[in-house]
Formats: C-alpha cells, sequence, structure tokens
C-alpha cells in the first residue's frame, strides 16, 4: 500500500498508474473518504469500493472546516497506526493522508450547503456543519478524480447534498450509498461511539429500536408519519431529541411513507453524544 500526503504527488502516482496499464482507457478508482478512526463501517465502504473498481483510494483527513466552534474537533478519536493496518489488510492501494495545510491555505474558496437542504436537520442544529463537509469533499474528489466514491447511508442528509452537488456541478464522479453496519445488538456503527459510557451505550440502543418499531409498523400497513413519529418517540423516551423525521429521498417531508422512496430520521443527544441514526423503506 503506498501513502502518499501531498495532493500533487497523489495526482501525478494516479497519471502514472493510467499510463502503465498501457491502453487508451484509464484504470476504475474506487474512493473512500474517511475522518480515520476506522470500523467495519469503513471497511465494508472499502470492501465495496474494491468489488467495483481495479485501484482502491482511502483518504483520511480530520477535517476541521466541518466541526463548528465547541465541537469535538480536539478530542476526535485519532488511531493513526491501526487505521494504516485496517487499510493495509483490507487490501487498500493508495492511503491518502494530507496535513491540514496540504489541503487548505489562507483566504480560501468554499462552497455554501444549499440553503434548505442544507439546514435543515442536523444542519439545522450544526448551520456551517455541510459547507465543510461539501468543500473538503470537492477538495478530495478533484484530487483523486476517482469513477465512484462511496459514503454510509448512516450520514443520509451527507450522503444526499454530497449527491446533489456531483450533480449540479457536473461532476464526474458516480456517488455509491453503502448500507450502515450494526453491532449486534442494533447500535449503528460510528466513531462516536466510543464516547459512550456503559450506561449511555445502553440508552443508545433506543435511537435503533425506535427505528425497527418504525419499521414494524410500516410493515403493518401504518404508513402516516404522525403515527410513525409519536410511536418513535415514545421508544426514545427521555432522550434528548433534536429530530425525528419521515422525508422522502429529497429530503422533503412526507405525510405517509412511500415504499421505496422514504427515509426516517432521527438524532439524539445521549450524555455529550450526539448520535444519527435512519431507515431507509
Ligand atoms: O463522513 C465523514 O467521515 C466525513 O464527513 C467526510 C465525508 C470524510 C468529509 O470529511
Amino acid at each position: 500500500m503506498k501513502i502518499i500526503s501531498s495532493p500533487l504527488e497523489l495526482k501525478e502516482y494516479l497519471k502514472g498508474e493510467n499510463n502503465s496499464i498501457g491502453f487508451q482507457g484509464s484504470k476504475s478508482i474506487g474512493f473512500v473518504p474517511t475522518m480515520g478512526a476506522l470500523h467495519q463501517g469503513h471497511i465494508s465502504l472499502i470492501k465495496k469500493a474494491k468489488e467495483q473498481n481495479e485501484l482502491v483510494v482511502v483518504s483520511i483527513f480530520l477535517n476541521p472546516t466541518q466541526f463548528l466552534k465547541g465541537e469535538d474537533l480536539d478530542k476526535y478519536p485519532k488511531k493513526d497506526e491501526a487505521d494504516k493496518k485496517i487499510c493495509k489488510l483490507s487490501g487498500v492501494d493508495v492511503l491518502f493522508f494530507p496535513h491540514v495545510e496540504d489541503i487548505y491555505g489562507t483566504d480560501e474558496v468554499t462552497l455554501s450547503a444549499p440553503n434548505v437542504r442544507g439546514y435543515v436537520l442536523e444542519g439545522n442544529s450544526r448551520p456551517s456543519h455541510f459547507n465543510g463537509v461539501l468543500t473538503v469533499v470537492m477538495k478530495l474528489l478533484n484530487i483523486v478524480t476517482p469513477t465512484r466514491a462511496y459514503f454510509g447511508k448512516k450520514d443520509a442528509q451527507q450522503l444526499n447534498l454530497i449527491s446533489l452537488m456531483v450533480k449540479q456541478l457536473f461532476m464526474n464522479t458516480q456517488i455509491v450509498p453503502v448500507d450502515t453496519v450494526r453491532e449486534s445488538d442494533g447500535l449503528a456503527l460510528s466513531s462516536r461511539n466510543v464516547y459512550l459510557s456503559s450506561k449511555e451505550r445502553v440508552e443508545a440502543l433506543k435511537v435503533s429500536s425506535s427505528l425497527r418499531a418504525a419499521s414494524s409498523m410500516v410493515g403493518k400497513n401504518i404508513l402516516d408519519s404522525k403515527e410513525i413519529v409519536k410511536e418513535m418517540r415514545k421508544s426514545l423516551g427521555d432522550l434528548e431529541i433534536f429530530y425525528v423525521e419521515v422525508l422522502n429521498l429529497d429530503f422533503e417531508q412526507l405525510l405517509h411513507v412511500e415504499i421505496g422512496n422514504t427515509i426516517i430520521l432521527v438524532e439524539v443527544r445521549v450524555g455529550t453524544t450526539r448520535l444519527l441514526d435512519n431507515i431507509w423503506l
């Protein structure tokens, strides 16, 4: 596995890889952008990228611009050596590991999240968060120019906004959504789960069980969004709830679940940790 920290060096390396295969076409590149602290969720993105592409690039970059003042940037879990091992064992071809100065200068050009979709749900409680996400993902996609880039469905709003950016800015990469990976008890994997105490971890299970309750209502043909949200709020008990929403794939509110076009999303705080989860129906 090649480890590269300079964007220009990575561009040159990938150009060389394409020239080395000796025909006019180019190698397909699968790209998995991450902020490190890799877990099985990231491994499933890498696995998908390996299945679908000839070359796999993973980036590890703790992007400061997507954290608001007072958020967990300084205490975000860092596991550089373990992450490198995971990438190597997962068959990653190139690990892009830039420093902040490699990605950002001063007096920066930045992207703005769209006024509606970028400022609801997580964007409502973290107003500049998605500007930072879109800006860094745009930079990373321009450096790697992948055929396909892989994002987890757990961060559904991020996935939606990145797909919208790629479409609206006429970019060439295909965005591939990948299913959420869960612990055997239902907890969705997240790098932030390490913040949970054992008591909080038990409380956190209410999130996935509220989604299971919603899914079982839909299974019984109860499709009314208000009823579903009411039941979910009941299952979440006394957790601090940021939102429980029934939306279509364009992130518009739905009065009724539409099978094949619905995401039910929930965000809560357990202790000091924000937890997001969702199901796609
Ligand atoms: O989902 C993440 O880990 C980050 O938001 C991403 C997409 C790597 C951008 O920093």
